[in-house]
């Protein structure tokens, strides 16, 4: 799996990581074997990023990373997890970071984010010091931000005294391109990675239709690929993009991974962006 540098830490992370939002507690056994089962195997094609967030199906998605974790070399993996805007005070944004940490299984976070802006109150300012404070703890190694604009992004950072957010956590897709169009360029120019969610529009890009599905059939038969495969690849053929596709079906994982070694031309670029 290609791998990229993280921000400007000189830690190179996969090109490709997994998603894992939609896991729930209602799972039967036989749903949760099938779960772990794709993160393990993408695991071991290389996709060692897992991200996670405690408000994922109620803390259930880190539980399930957590078995997968201790069937693993910790170190052969890279851990996100997300603070929910939903704490109000400094002890208990704490309190919800250590609580991720316990339902992983794990000591130290390769990386945690603020999963949205607040909403009214806490300010980010306050978020910014619980962030600095859980990296002096060593309770997490990096950290970022999620759904920030690039205002929201500068203040944020603005607030830190001896630390660096090497992500923003973006929504973003051949479907919806706004980021890439207005906010990547900044990313770029300061070496902030930027991590796209929802790499397949949250359902898998199968009801597609018109246009769009016509664009992206024709390069995808023009490369041999699926059309999941050209709006992923689209995606990472941005510099300094990463991307989290989800699913716990072996077939589209496998599937998935591929499109981190298509290169689209410069022309089937631009057809894609004018989407
Ligand atoms: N920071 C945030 O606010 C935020 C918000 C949303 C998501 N995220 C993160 O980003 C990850 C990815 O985003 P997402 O889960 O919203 O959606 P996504 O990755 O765009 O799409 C996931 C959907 O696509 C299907 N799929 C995957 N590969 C496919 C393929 N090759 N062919 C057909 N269908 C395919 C999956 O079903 P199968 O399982 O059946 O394959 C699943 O239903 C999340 O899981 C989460 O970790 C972060």
């Amino acid at each position: 799996m290609i791998s990229v540098e993280l921000g400007k830490t000189g830690e190179k992370i996969p090109i490709l990581g997994q998603g894992t939002w939609g896991i729930k507690k209602s799972h039967n056994k036989e749903e949760i074997i099938q779960i772990k089962a794709t993160l393990e195997r993408g695991i071991e094609i290389g996709m060692t990023h897992i991200d996670t967030a405690e408000a994922y199906g109620g803390g259930r998605s880190e539980e399930i990373v957590g078995e997968v974790i201790a069937a693993n070399r910790r170190d052969d993996l890279f851990i996100t997890s997300k603070l929910f805007p939903k704490h109000v005070g400094v002890d208990s944004m704490k309190k919800a970071c250590y609580k991720s940490l316990e339902r992983l299984g794990i000591d130290c976070l390769d990386l945690y984010l603020v999963h949205w802006p607040s909403f009214v109150v806490p300010k980010i300012e306050k978020h910014m010091r619980v962030m600095e404070e859980l990296l002096k703890e060593g309770k997490t190694r990096y950290i970022g931000v999620s759904n920030y604009s690039v205002k929201q992004f500068k203040e944020a950072q603005g607030y830190l005294k001896n630390a660096e957010l090497v992500t923003n956590q973006l929504g973003c897709n051949i479907k919806r391109q706004k980021h890439i169009n207005e906010s990547l360029p900044y990313y770029q120019k300061e070496g902030v990675t930027f991590t796209a969610y929802s790499p397949l529009g949250h359902r898998g890009f199968t009801n597609l239709k018109g246009d769009l599905r016509e664009k992206l059939e024709k390069i995808a038969n023009a490369n041999s690929a699926t059309i999941q495969q050209i709006a992923i690849a689209w995606l990472i053929n941005h510099d300094n993009v990463i991307t989290i596709p989800k699913t716990f079906n072996l077939d589209h994982l496998h599937s998935n991974s591929e499109a981190a070694d298509i290169k689209l031309s410069e022309e089937e670029m631009k057809l894609l962006q004018s989407i």
